[in-house]
C-alpha cells in the first residue's frame, strides 16, 4: 500500500505506477500496452490538439471493508464514451478493450486504491483522442485510447456539507444541439469562464441555465442538479446536460425509497419551492447546496438553514455510497468486484 495521507487527498493528479494505452491504426485497434510514462508522444497536427477531437470518462474504484476492489456501473461509462466518440466522429473502443483497460489500470496500481474508511477512491480517467494528423477540419484516421488512475479524496473540499453556487448568465457551457450531452473536452473549455466568475464571487461552482431561454436549470459545474420537495426527486431534462451515471443511480434509489421521480425542465423560479437541492456526480457523489446566488438578479436562495444537508439528500447519499463500497446489498447489480 502506498504511503499517503488518504483522508487528506485532494481531487487532483497524483502520479501512480502505470497507465494503459491502445492505438487505432490501419482500421483496427491494436493490443493494450502498459506504460510507466506520464507523457504521450503526439503528432503536431493531431486532430485532438487542433479540432478538439477528444472525449473522456471519469469513474472510481472503491475498496470495501472486505479489502475487495469494486467498480461501479462501468458499462454505463463505456456506453457514454461510445456516444461521445460517435458524437464527434471518433472511432469508439470496443467494450472488451474498455473493460480490459480500466481493470488493468486498477490492478497495476493496486497499491494506490485507498483503504476502506478514508472516503478516498481510485479515480480512473479513460481518454480517447484523435491522434492522426489533419490540417483541414476532418476526423482523424488514427486514435489513441488511454486510461490513467489517480487516488482522490472528495471533489468538493467542503465534503458532505452544503456548498454555495452562483448562477452564471453571461456564458454558456453548451447549446441544445451542440455537444453538452456528451463528455468532450470542448464543453469543459467553454465552462471555464463561468466557473471563474463563480469562484471570483466567492462561490464553489457555477450553475448554468439553458442557453436558449436562460430560464431552465441545466447543470452545476461538472455535476447534475436535483431538487427535492413533497417526497419527490426532481432533476432537469435538457438536451444540453451530460446524463450523469450518479444521477441515474440516485433516481433509481429514490424510487426504491418510495419517492416520486420527475425528470423535466426545472425553471429557476421553482428554486424557492424546493426543500433540498444538490449537485451529483462521480467526484463528490452528492454535494448538498446551501446557497444559490443569482449574480445578475442579485437574488439569493437559501437551503440547509441549520448548516446541514437535508434528510433525503443524506439518506440517498448514504445508500449510494454504501452500495459503492460494498457495505450494503446491491439489488441492481451495479457493482463488479475485480479483485
Ligand atoms: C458536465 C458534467 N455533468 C455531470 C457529471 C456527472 O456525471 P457522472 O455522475 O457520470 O460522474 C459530470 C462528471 O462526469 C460532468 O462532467
Amino acid at each position: 500500500m502506498a504511503n499517503l495521507e488518504w483522508g487528506k487527498l485532494p481531487f487532483g493528479y497524483l502520479k501512480t505506477d502505470y497507465n494503459v494505452r491502445c492505438y487505432y491504426r490501419d482500421g483496427k485497434w491494436g493490443e493494450l500496452e502498459i506504460s510507466s510514462s506520464e507523457t504521450v508522444n503526439l503528432h503536431i497536427s493531431a486532430t485532438a490538439l487542433h479540432y478538439g477531437q477528444q472525449a473522456f470518462e471519469g469513474m472510481k474504484a472503491y475498496r470495501g471493508k472486505d479489502g475487495k476492489i469494486r467498480l461501479f456501473r462501468w458499462e454505463e461509462n463505456f456506453k457514454r464514451m461510445e456516444r461521445s466518440a460517435n458524437g464527434i466522429l471518433m472511432q469508439p473502443v470496443t467494450k472488451d478493450i474498455f473493460k480490459d483497460a480500466i481493470t488493468k489500470a486498477v490492478l497495476l496500481n493496486e497499491r494506490f486504491v485507498p483503504p476502506y474508511g478514508t472516503g478516498a477512491a481510485l479515480y480512473l480517467r479513460p481518454l480517447l483522442i484523435g491522434s492522426g494528423p489533419q490540417v483541414g477540419v476532418k476526423p482523424a484516421e488514427e486514435y489513441m485510447f488511454m486510461v490513467f488512475a489517480t487516488p482522490v479524496g472528495p471533489y468538493f473540499k467542503e465534503g458532505f456539507t452544503p456548498i454555495k453556487i452562483a448562477v452564471v448568465r453571461d456564458s454558456d457551457r453548451a447549446a441544445p444541439l451542440g455537444t453538452g450531452s456528451i463528455k468532450v473536452g470542448g464543453n469543459y473549455a467553454s465552462s471555464l469562464v463561468g466557473a471563474k466568475k463563480a469562484h471570483d464571487e466567492g462561490y464553489g461552482a457555477p450553475m448554468y441555465l439553458d442557453s436558449v431561454h436562460k430560464k431552465y436549470i441545466d447543470e452545476i459545474g461538472a455535476a447534475n442538479f436535483f431538487g427535492v420537495k413533497n417526497n419527490t426527486y426532481i432533476t432537469p431534462k435538457s438536451p444540453s446536460i451530460l446524463p450523469s451515471i450518479t444521477n441515474m443511480s440516485i433516481m433509481q434509489l429514490a424510487e426504491d425509497m418510495g419517492m416520486t421521480v420527475e425528470k423535466r425542465p426545472v425553471d429557476i423560479d421553482e428554486l424557492d419551492s424546493f426543500e433540498e437541492v444538490g449537485a451529483c456526480g462521480t467526484a463528490a457523489i452528492i454535494s448538498p447546496i446551501g446557497e444559490i446566488y443569482d449574480i445578475d438578479k442579485d437574488k439569493k436562495y437559501n437551503f440547509c438553514k441549520d448548516g446541514k444537508a437535508g434528510p433525503l439528500s443524506t439518506k440517498i447519499y448514504n445508500k449510494l455510497v454504501a452500495i459503492q463500497y460494498g457495505d450494503e446489498a446491491d439489488p441492481h447489480n451495479w457493482v463488479e468486484i475485480i479483485k
